[in-house]
């Protein structure tokens, strides 16, 4: 066992896990964070992926022990003070989802899309996804929403450093 100590969405955890269990499980399993998907456990499907200090990762393919010091946020950490972050409003108003399973992983790697580029072309948007699989919506209106939430981002003032838009 490895003693491990990491912040998930604002939250300090310390636990003792075995070398071989995956970032993905330790968030569902033994943190009850469910709201990140595991759809294939291969690094195929996206739905796993959640933001590992600063860039995201399909944390099917990360070790829990690798994220230990690290900063975790999945998409279960990006509402402030009520309020969704505004992809996920951009989702729910887009009607970008039907089953609903991919959408964690979309949010999460299109907010590292547009935290690289703000203003992000349609082509842009779905090169940025292209590692996240969608079996039901056709994917147009995940770009759409994507490029919504972009603009409204441009339309608010930039935080304060270190912030995030919101
Ligand atoms: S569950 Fe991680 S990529 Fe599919
Ligand atoms: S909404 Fe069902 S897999 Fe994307």
């Amino acid at each position: 066992m490895n003693r491990i100590s990491v912040n998930v969405d604002g939250t300090t955890y310390e636990d003792e896990v075995e070398p071989r269990l995956l970032l993905v499980h330790y968030l569902r399993d033994r943190l009850g964070l469910t709201g990140t998907q595991n759809g294939c456990d291969t690094g195929n499907c996206g739905a796993c992926t959640v933001d590992l200090d600063g860039a995201s990762v399909k944390s099917c393919s990360v070790l829990a022990v690798q994220a230990d010091g690290g900063e975790v946020t999945t998409l279960q950490g990006l509402a402030r003070d009520g309020e969704w972050h505004p992809l996920q409003r951009s989702f729910h108003e887009r009607h970008a989802l039907q089953c609903g399973y991919c959408t964690p992983g979309m949010i999460m790697a299109a907010r590292d899309l547009l935290r690289d580029n703000p203003d992000p072309s349609p082509q842009e948007v779905r090169n940025s996804l292209r590692g996240n699989l969608c079996r039901c919506t056709g994917y147009q209106n995940i770009v759409e929403a994507v490029l919504a939430a972009a603009a409204a981002r441009e339309s608010v003032p930039a935080p304060a450093a270190g912030g995030e838009r919101t």
